[in-house]
């Protein structure tokens, strides 16, 4: 569908609190007439539709050009909302939804048939999220459905963290946009299968490992591994291109200023996206440099980051170096990230 006009509501000062803005209640509106409109979450901007009705999913497919065998995930404004959605509640999974919800954590169930099987793209389990962004559950509350909800970008573009990342990749195909300020993550959820006998983590994301296994305990909890999901993927959009630069992204562990400098000498203009702290050292190596925060701050990090990755694609560089991060915290998830992004590129 295409739209002579993309809606925007901007509800970036609205503090969380009763009464709800009318720009608030336009929206949900909207959605529960089945169309599909962008929202802040806390982790990604999200472009949400009734997850019951085939209609209002398809427009999300085509908006995104996503392919249809990849589900989308359903967001729920409150914990009682998952009930008619789900068949049965896993121990695991109630579990991790008293610690982590409403929040960054999304929890794969089995399903009832309460949601179009669009959402599912055919699979027998779904995927259910409480966000915590008062915006994304205000929403949620008016529109009074449960809403299928992927990232609002293009795919095969970094999730949108900014409402104009979302303007930039969708303006014209959705019928409306709610613009409340920048995502807190920056990063998506993490996604944990609970369908089985351990809680697989399917893609790190906001909640981290650490944080699984201080409630479930480490025996409790595996992850798929990479090689597993290339063949036969559980979360089934691990194996779809991700967040792919239009140049090369190299990720370099040690020894950046010689890799830049061998570019150079081939005659490549170089970009490279590094610490704050090693600014001094490496802005002269490159021909744009993209400061990523200070590595004293993950979580800042992994917030700026999928924005870095849009600035470093529109710098026009021949190749792009990128630093690597320990694999711990939200370091994980960061890591997980670029790994795709640079594998993809
Ligand atoms: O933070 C987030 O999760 C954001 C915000 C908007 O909530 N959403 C998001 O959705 O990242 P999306 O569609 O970009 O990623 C959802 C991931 C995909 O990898 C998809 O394959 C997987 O979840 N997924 C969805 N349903 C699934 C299911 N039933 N079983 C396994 N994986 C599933
Ligand atoms: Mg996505």
């Amino acid at each position: 569908m295409s739209y002579k006009h993309t809606k925007i509501w901007n509800v970036d000062n609205w503090d969380g609190k009763e009464p709800l803005p009318p720009e608030l209640e336009e929206a949900g509106l909207c959605i529960s007439r089945g169309e599909a409109v962008a929202f802040p979450t806390e982790t990604v901007y999200g472009l949400g539709a009734d997850a019951r009705r085939d209609t209002a999913v398809e427009q999300i497919f085509a908006a995104k050009g996503r392919p249809g065998d990849n589900p989308l995930i359903v967001h729920i404004g409150d914990r009682s909302q998952w009930h008619p959605l789900v068949s049965s509640i896993p121990d695991m999974a109630e579990k991790l939804a008293d610690a982590f919800w409403p929040g960054p954590l999304t929890l794969i169930v089995p399903k009832s048939d309460a949601v179009s099987e669009k959402v599912t793209a055919g699979l027998d389990s779904l995927a259910v999220r409480m966000p915590e962004h008062p915006v994304a559950r205000a929403l949620i509350n008016e529109a009074g459905v449960p809403v299928a909800a992927p990232s609002a970008n293009r795919s095969g573009r970094p999730s949108p963290t900014k409402a104009e990342h979302v303007t930039y990749d969708l303006d014209g195909q959705i019928a409306g946009i709610v613009q409340g300020g920048d995502a807190g993550y920056g990063l998506e959820s993490t996604v944990v299968d609970c369908t089985g006998e351990k809680a697989v983590i399917l893609r790190p994301g906001g909640i981290t490992r650490e944080q699984l296994t201080d409630v479930l305990g480490a025996e409790h909890i595996v992850q798929a591994d990479a090689a597993a999901e290339e063949d036969t993927p559980k979360a089934p959009g691990m194996k779809y291109r991700h967040y792919a630069p239009s140049s090369p992204l190299v990720l370099i562990e040690g020894g950046m200023q010689k890799a830049a400098l061998a570019a150079r000498r081939e005659g490549k203009t170089v970009g490279i996206m590094a610490v704050d702290e090693h600014r001094r050292e490496l802005e002269a190596s490159a021909d744009v440099f993209i400061p990523l925060g200070s590595k004293d701050k993950p979580a800042g990090i992994a917030a700026k980051l999928y924005d870095n990755l849009r600035a470093a694609d529109q710098s026009g560089v021949d190749v792009i170096f990128c630093e690597t991060f320990p694999k711990e915290g939200i370091g994980e998830a960061v890591m997980n990230r670029l790994e795709k992004a640079a594998s993809a590129s």
